[in-house]
């Protein structure tokens, strides 16, 4: 199919060369077995010669990984190609990733060496790794500042030794997007046997155009496109996964079809952030916190009406089920009604008015109001009902000594103690709890934050935590922080469904 693009993951090589990204095997499993299920072609899973954990990795994820061909990166070196094709014995579809620098950069600096010598260890090295495996993908590195007369003579050459894919790195994210795809155009039109093999692009974010470079590429002959979850890499990073696939569904005017299952695409985002301990710009496209948050009330009252108003794209179309309408001081009365029928509170106008002023009142101290804030407003307080209530909590910590933590909590009306200590009075608290409810949740995210200023402040904690593969948020306010942070954990395990 002419139009089906191949997408090509290298999260797990060229995103964890990030320095403090280093995943271990089993970590690596997990990213790799959620690549699968998100519908990618190919699998980066490491550069094997590089070090022996690199080439477990390599082994490991050829033997989880079912339908994706597994990849391994090699340079133009024989015993890099050797240990590639042995890492990669098990993979059920494999493929060798070979290359050397084309650019005069690359030629003269690195190897001290000529075009011609270099187009020699291109050709030698694809025919070597040919030996092994029949699916032979090479690269030329810096191939974004060679000269396009002798990359097509590179490309040509290395497809006739059985490259089945070339790709065309801007290694240094220097290229503009009509350069990189004037490039990919020439090599189209002047490699005389371009029709036996791929053009791959890979693209650096050094300029922020990593993205608009690869989609250049593609509507110029590429049908490979090289990218990382969350746009991960070294520096500014590599072409993010997420953008190029939602590109191509949006613009279906383009006719380019990916395998991408667009709505696991949240989820494996939040997966490798947190193994990768990589926060994600808030305004970060389609995955960051705020890519579908509309807080001005022009904008929600235009999205409350018609969605396709504000939004090209349904959150939910990546797995996004939150709601997008932010209660801020800026959100207007259509907000405010849209938000309290979610939580199934119906009220008359002149109701609605009233709780309306009520709500301006809060929100100029209050940055964002959450829906407990809202149904406080309207007299119905959610955590009367709630079956895990706090009924009091003693702490004591300070220099020198084990922090311990002392805790009743209420469950379904039966009032129960505990005890417990930890790394410090939050953890304690939270072992506590854990104790008395026997739930084990993973704690994904937890934020504290001041209210307003000045010593006397509320604090206000967010909590995310994962349970049985879903997600839960609680959060909670109070002058004690501590106090505050159990208050928002029972509140995210509250959601959990009790059977
Ligand atoms: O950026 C680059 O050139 C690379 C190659 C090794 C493919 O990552
Ligand atoms: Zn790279």
């Amino acid at each position: 199919m002419a139009n089906r693009l191949f997408i090509f993951d290298t999260t797990l090589r060229d995103g964890e060369q990030v320095p403090g990204c280093q995943l271990n095997s089993t970590e690596k499993i997990e990213v790799a077995k959620a690549l699968e299920t998100l519908g990618v072609d190919v699998i980066e899973a490491g550069f094997p010669i590089s070090s022996p954990g690199d080439f477990q990795s390599v082994v490991a994820i050829s033997k989880a990984v079912t339908w994706p061909t597994i990849c391994a990166l090699t340079r133009a070196v024989e015993k890099d190609i050797d240990a590639a094709a042995q890492a990669l014995q098990y993979a059920r579809r494999k493929r060798i990733h070979t290359g050397i620098g084309t650019s005069d950069y690359h030629i003269r600096y690195k190897f001290n060496s000529t075009r011609e010598e270099i187009l020699e260890r291109a050709v030698a090295c694809v025919k070597y790794a040919k030996r092994y495996v029949e699916d032979v993908e090479f690269y030329a590195e810096d191939a974004g500042r060679t000269d396009n007369e002798y990359l097509a003579r590179v490309v040509e050459a290395v497809i006739h030794a059985g490259a089945t894919v070339v790709n065309i790195p801007d290694t240094t994210g220097y290229c503009l997007p009509d350069e990189y795809g004037a490039k990919i155009r020439y090599l189209m039109e002047h490699v005389t046997c371009i029709d036996k093999a791929i053009l791959s692009t890979h693209c650096h974010n050094d300029l922020g155009m990593a993205t608009a470079n690869t989609i250049q590429g593609v509507l110029n002959g590429a049908r490979q496109v090289e990218v990382t979850i969350n746009g991960i890499g070294e520096r500014a990073g590599n072409t993010s996964l997420e953008e190029v696939a939602m590109i191509f569904k949006s613009h279906r005017e383009t006719e380019i079809e990916t395998n991408i299952n667009s709505q696991n695409i949240y989820g494996i985002s939040r997966m490798v952030s947190s193994l990768m301990h990589m926060p994600i710009q808030p305004n970060k496209a389609i995955v960051g916190r705020n890519a579908f948050a509309h807080s001005s009330g022009i904008h929600q009252d235009g999205v409350l009406k018609h969605r396709e108003s504000y939004e090209i794209i349904d959150p939910k179309d990546v797995g996004i089920d939150d709601n997008a309408i932010l209660l801020t001081a800026r959100s207007g009365r259509a907000a405010l009604k849209h938000r309290l029928q979610l939580l199934d509170v119906n009220l008359e106008q002149d109701e609605l008015e009233k709780v309306y002023e009520d709500f301006l009142k809060l929100a100029d101290n209050k940055r964002d109001i959450n829906d407990d804030d809202v149904l406080m407003l309207v007299g119905k307080d959610r955590t009367t009902t709630q079956r895990i209530k706090l009924e009091y909590l003693q702490v004591s910590s300070g220099i020198g000594l084990k922090p311990v933590a002392s805790i009743c909590l209420s469950i379904a009306g039966v009032k129960l103690e505990a005890a417990a200590s930890g790394n410090g009075p939050v953890d304690a608290a939270i072992k506590a709890v854990e104790s008395l409810t026997q739930r084990t949740v993973t704690i994904q995210e937890f934020l504290i934050q001041a209210l307003n200023k000045g010593r006397d402040d509320i604090g206000k904690v967010h909590i995310q935590v994962e349970y049985d593969g879903n997600i839960y948020y609680g959060f909670a306010a109070h002058t004690d922080i501590i106090a505050a942070s159990v208050k928002a954990y029972i509140d995210a395990i509250n959601k959990i469904p009790y059977n």
